[in-house]
């Protein structure tokens, strides 16, 4: 299925302003990362924004900078631990400490179990989830010494409805989604806020990464736009989680209501895609 690439946006409400509120976003070079840093730099906030690729995220720093922000351009590898360690240390000099910290940037692996060794296992669990756990560890002492603070997880839909040809990408968002419920959980009286954002499929670079199984699902792209709006009114109602679009809400209800039926069904549907493609 063809993306429809719509790349540009409508107002997004005003809503909450977040001025003064020192914000890391992490894969804020491209797609998602990039929308949400630029929203929050609209809403007032001084921004940390990281990546690998250097002159990307420059680009995204000027967009952002192009509201008025002071932003910080930090290079970090949420693959290499020294990395992220560097990059808790630096945004807290940065900024002079983190109110906000949205774990966003990660890899996609479309990659059939047949076909899945352990070391891309390894490789996908670092990115999307040991690396960002890393991060949130780094940074939530100063949160809870103030009484304040606020972590955004970028899981996906993944997560919670298992997609057929990318377990080790659907294990790392769970884990990551797991990690935040039971993360607020334990910090419920500490003023840490969490928001689980679980996106549907969205219009970025994602589905264009090297080294990944082609994308054939039949489910419609959203735009970033739509994401970030959603994310932005989920963050304004202090909402655990959001399921972007809201009806993957209704799909997890049913899987969990009849597992049983939703995996035996789900294999009955790849079964008919792979005859109609032979
Ligand atoms: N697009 C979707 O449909 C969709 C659906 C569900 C969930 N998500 C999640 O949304 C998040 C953002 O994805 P996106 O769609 O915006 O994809 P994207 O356009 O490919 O952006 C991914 C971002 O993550 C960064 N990143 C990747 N590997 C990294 C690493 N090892 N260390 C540090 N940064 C790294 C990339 O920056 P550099 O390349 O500069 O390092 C980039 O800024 C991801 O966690 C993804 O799993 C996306």
């Amino acid at each position: 299925m063809a993306p429809s690439r719509r790349v540009s946006y409508g107002a997004v409400p005003m809503g909450i302003d977040h001025t003064g509120s020192r914000v890391l976003v992490t894969g804020a070079s491209s797609g998602i990362g990039m929308g949400l840093a630029e929203e929050f730099a609209r809403r007032g906030a001084v921004l940390a924004v990281s990546g690998r690729d250097g002159d990307r995220l420059a680009a995204s720093a000027e967009t952002c900078r192009a509201h008025g922000a002071t932003v910080h351009e930090l290079i970090a590898d949420l693959g290499d631990n020294d990395s992220v360690d560097r990059l808790a240390a630096d945004a807290l000099s940065a900024l002079g400490g983190v109110d906000i910290l949205v774990n966003n940037a990660g890899i996609p692996k479309r990659r059939h179990t047949r076909e899945l060794d352990a070391a891309t296992v390894d490789s996908v669990m670092q990115v999307n989830f040991l690396g960002p756990t890393r991060l949130t560890l780094a940074l939530l002492p100063q949160m809870i010494e103030r009484g304040g603070g606020r972590v955004v997880n970028v899981s996906s839909v993944a997560a919670t409805l298992s997609s057929p040809g990318e377990s080790a990408y659907d294990a790392s968002k769970a884990a990551l989604s797991v990690f935040s419920e039971a993360m607020a959980i334990d910090l419920w009286d500490d003023g840490v806020k969490v928001l689980v954002v679980y996106p549907g499929v969205v219009d970025t670079p994602l589905f264009t990464q090297p080294d990944n199984d082609p994308f054939t699902a039949p489910v419609e792209f959203i735009t970033v736009g739509e994401l970030v709006r959603d994310t932005f009114d989920a963050l304004d109602r202090d909402a655990l989680e959001v399921y972007i679009p809201a009806y993957f809400k209704d799909i997890v209800t049913g899987k969990a209501n009849n597992v049983e039926g939703f995996v035996a069904g789900t294999a009955e549907y790849m079964r008919q895609q792979a005859a109609g493609s032979a």
